[in-house]
């Protein structure tokens, strides 16, 4: 079975239905986040403060190669992920790819803004970065999934549709 790989706007639930879901189909989990801090030994924030974007979208990239390689693995990745073209075809070719959409109000209530660089400056950043984003990430899915009820529901939902 394929790799299982989840995007969506940061704070949709990427990496707790994420975990569920591995649990639930036995399949190794992977946050790309977490693998970029521990490759690096440095904080994403502080990876984009101290050396910025550009630098961490080529590591994001690098590191989604070096995970997505073998199968059965279940693969939360980086809000931005899709920002780079190459990326969405490595996504494609090497995972089932679900859209995870959550709406943006909920988002805001969970989510603790001053841990996200992209946000933590402008408060209509998150309506902005969906505007930009969504039909981006509707292009590289071959699902979406709607996560409106519980990050447990939502694993479900998966596990119906791979299953
Ligand atoms: C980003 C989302 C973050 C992280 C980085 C950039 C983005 O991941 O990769 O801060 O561009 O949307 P989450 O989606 O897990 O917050």
């Amino acid at each position: 079975m394929k790799n299982i790989s989840l995007i969506g706007m940061p704070g949709c639930g990427k990496t707790t239905i994420g975990r569920i879901l591995a649990e639930g189909l036995g399949y190794y989990f992977v946050d790309l986040d977490e693998y970029i801090e521990n490759k690096c030994g440095m904080r994403i924030d502080y990876i984009f403060e101290n050396l910025g974007e550009k630098f961490f979208r080529k590591l994001e990239s690098e590191s989604l190669k070096e995970i997505i390689a073998g199968s059965k693995k279940v693969i939360a990745t980086g809000g931005g992920v899709i920002t780079v073209e190459e990326n969405i075809k490595i996504l494609r070719e090497n995972s089932l790819v679900f859209y995870i959409k959550r709406d943006l109000k909920d988002i805001l209530k969970d989510i603790d803004i001053e841990k996200r660089p992209l946000l933590k400056d402008n408060h209509n950043a998150i309506y902005e970065l969906y505007n930009k984003r969504h039909k981006i990430y509707q292009k590289c899915a071959h699902f979406l999934v709607i996560n409106d009820k519980s990050a447990y529901e939502t694993a479900k939902h998966i596990m119906m549709i791979v299953r």
